[in-house]
């Protein structure tokens, strides 16, 4: 760039009258800056060091004291100006910077859907989510016991202790309450509200509610304090069932534990049950399913055996039927509770359940 040609003229309005020049064609220079990279030039040529008016700094040495100081100010005065304006233009284009790129990066998550094998090309490419495996196998099992003559029930995931623990059998202080890894709440008395640990409270909500007989499943989301590995989650679901009538055994449990797993597994697939305990059922009973993946003949899932287990069972225990007032020497009857996620985790043999909260695309299309 030259040096401005008023070397020698040094006359104070010449000055002047050059330094609105340069004022007027710098800040159209600025202004007209299309992006970051443009401003940076223009604010070289017009700021810079090898500016013209930064060559007018030699020129004000050639003027008198006394118009040094006006010239000196005017000359202030268009760099501050030049200056602000570059520094609003800047902030103008790197906003309009982020929203292109904002635009540019943006996923839509309907576009990358995976069409379902067989479907034509483009036909689905833009189809809309379905509901996660969990939520399709609770919907399949709930399907199941409604064909059976079972009702669906829900209740409450923040419980009091009487339904979780208390009318389940369980006192306070009770060890078997050792069993569920239980989250209280900050609610009322310390440890009167908790997050329920199983479905069961609401097989007492159920009872108290006393429309007797009762053939009902009750699914929902449970909470433990486990640290999320490969088969448990903190946060799961359970499907409860509980059936109350007169002259109930535990010949009837079998059987509709059988039916059951025939009916959701598929023909071939049988279950069985092992003694156990549980405060609120006496007898209690394991029930485990052939194992569906490798159909019982032994297998890494199963541990050789050819048997999974899948939940608890067992009639309920004449305590319980005490504290939500029904008369055991009339009534009898028998509950059941497993996981829903272990359950879907069984079936498809996903080797890592944290899988199903991962909300990987890749992985949640494939159901
Ligand atoms: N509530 C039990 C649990 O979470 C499972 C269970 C066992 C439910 C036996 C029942 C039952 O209804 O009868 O571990």
């Amino acid at each position: 760039m030259t040096r401005p040609d008023i070397d020698g003229a040094a006359g104070l309005d010449e000055f002047i009258a050059t330094v609105r020049e340069l004022e007027a064609s710098s800040a159209q220079l600025l202004s007209r800056a299309g992006d970051v990279e443009a401003l940076a030039e223009a604010k070289r040529d017009s700021l810079g060091k090898r500016s013209k008016l930064a060559g007018l700094n030699a020129v004000l040495g050639k003027l008198s004291a006394e118009q040094r100081r006006e010239a000196g100010a005017v000359l202030n005065e268009a760099r501050s100006r030049l200056e602000e304006l570059a520094s609003a233009r800047s902030v103008e284009l790197e906003s309009a910077e982020r929203s292109r790129r904002a635009e540019a990066e943006r996923v839509d998550l309907t576009e990358v859907l995976a069409r379902p094998s067989g479907a034509p090309l483009g036909a689905f490419d833009r189809r809309r989510g379905h509901l996660n495996l969990v939520t399709q196998t609770r919907d399949e099992l709930e399907d199941v016991f409604v064909s059976m003559g079972f009702a669906v029930a829900e209740g409450p995931e923040a419980e009091t202790d009487w339904y979780n623990f208390e009318a389940l059998n369980m006192p306070p202080a009770h060890p078997a309450r050792g069993m569920w890894d239980t989250l209280y709440l900050k609610l009322g008395e310390p440890e009167t509200v908790l997050l329920r640990t199983h479905t069961s409270p609401v097989q007492i909500r159920l009872m108290e509610a006393k429309q007797l007989p009762i053939y009902a499943v009750m699914p929902g989301r449970c909470y433990r304090r486990d640290t999320p590995d490969a088969r448990h989650l903190p946060v799961f679901h359970q499907i409860e069932g509980l059936v109350v009538d007169k002259g109930i055994t535990f010949g009837d449990m079998a059987g509709t534990i059988e039916e059951f797993t025939s009916a959701f597994f598929g023909e071939g697939m049988h279950s069985r049950l092992r003694p156990s305990f549980f405060p609120f059922t006496e007898p209690s009973a394991e029930f485990e399913v052939t194992c569906p993946i490798c159909g019982g003949s032994g297998c890494r899932t199963c541990s050789g055996s050819g048997w999974i287990e899948l939940g608890g069972c067992g009639m309920v225990d004449p305590n319980v039927f005490e504290a939500v007032g029904i008369d055991p020497e009339v009534y009898s009857g028998f509950a059941f509770g497993f996981g829903i996620d272990r359950l879907a985790q069984v079936r498809q043999g996903l080797p890592d359940m944290r899988a199903l909260l991962d909300n990987d695309i890749r992985f949640l299309t494939q159901f």
